[in-house]
């Protein structure tokens, strides 16, 4: 499905009936990483997971920053007639959810934060974030996927999931990468905000993830009262990808 916003068009999955449930996904992938979410939770929910600026079906790519797009996203949900909704980021998207959460509160009925952090990126994290901008400039997202998948997905991931994360970083546009990991460079810091989260929360770690250790996860939970935290065994960062079955627990119970 595909609909205007003032940004372009947004590429988006719209499945079932019932309380929204909104999923907004990780770099540099789009929303067919929650196939599996999707199959479960429209059973019961009206599940919604449009493709990030530029990813997917969402064209054209454009410069774009974590605030602009907790707009777009609200201007997306008005189209869309939902009034509020829960809130799933897995990574780049839990940094999207959680300025959506910071700027439109009262549209936000729960949040669930999966392998992300709250935190901005440190000097060190900006200059990787700088030397990515320039590799994929000079050779395009080909180099993508030997660079993260190691990073993405735990040792020894499953040979289904390594084709399936490939293929959708193969087909993820270079402008829309280097955007994305400037908007992410450029993410300012909620760790001092988190204490105001007073919808229900539930924060997901992997037990293996490398890009956003346990303890940041715990130290996100930590700082959010009454958050649920849980870790999802047998998966690196894109949990709901390498362990579907315990993900989709933890969300349908959370839920
Ligand atoms: C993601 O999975 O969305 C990104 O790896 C997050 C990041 O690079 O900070």
């Amino acid at each position: 499905m595909k609909l205007e916003l003032k940004s372009g068009a947004v590429g988006y999955i719209d499945a079932g009936n019932g309380p929204a449930v909104l999923l907004i996904h990780a770099f540099p992938l789009n929303n067919t990483m929650w196939t599996s979410q999707i199959a479960v939770l429209s059973n019961r929910f009206r599940v919604i997971a449009p493709d990030i600026r530029g990813f997917g079906e969402s064209q054209p790519a454009s410069v774009w920053t974590m605030e602009e797009m907790a707009d777009t996203i609200n201007e997306f949900l008005d189209k869309l007639d939902v009034k509020d909704c829960a809130v799933v980021g897995v990574s780049m998207g839990g940094y999207i959810a959680l300025v959506f959460w910071s700027k439109y509160p009262e549209r936000v009925t729960q949040l669930v934060l999966s392998n992300t952090r709250a935190r901005a990126d440190n000097d060190a994290e900006k200059r990787a974030r700088n030397d990515m901008i320039a590799a994929i400039e000079q050779s395009g997202v080909a180099i993508l996927p030997d660079r993260m998948l190691p990073r993405l997905l735990q040792p020894n991931p499953r040979a289904d999931v390594v084709r399936n994360v490939r293929s959708m970083i193969q087909t993820t546009s270079p402008d829309a990468a280097v955007y994305a990991v400037m908007a992410m460079r450029d993410r300012m810091d909620f760790s001092s905000m988190l204490h105001r989260i007073v919808c229900p929360a539930m924060v997901i770690t992997g037990e293996n993830d490398v890009i956003i250790r346990m303890e940041d996860s715990r130290a996100v939970a930590d700082a959010i009262s009454d958050a649920r935290f849980i870790t999802i065994p047998n998966s690196g960062h894109l949990s709901n990808l390498e362990n579907p079955e315990a993900f989709n627990a933890a969300l349908l119970s959370f839920l």
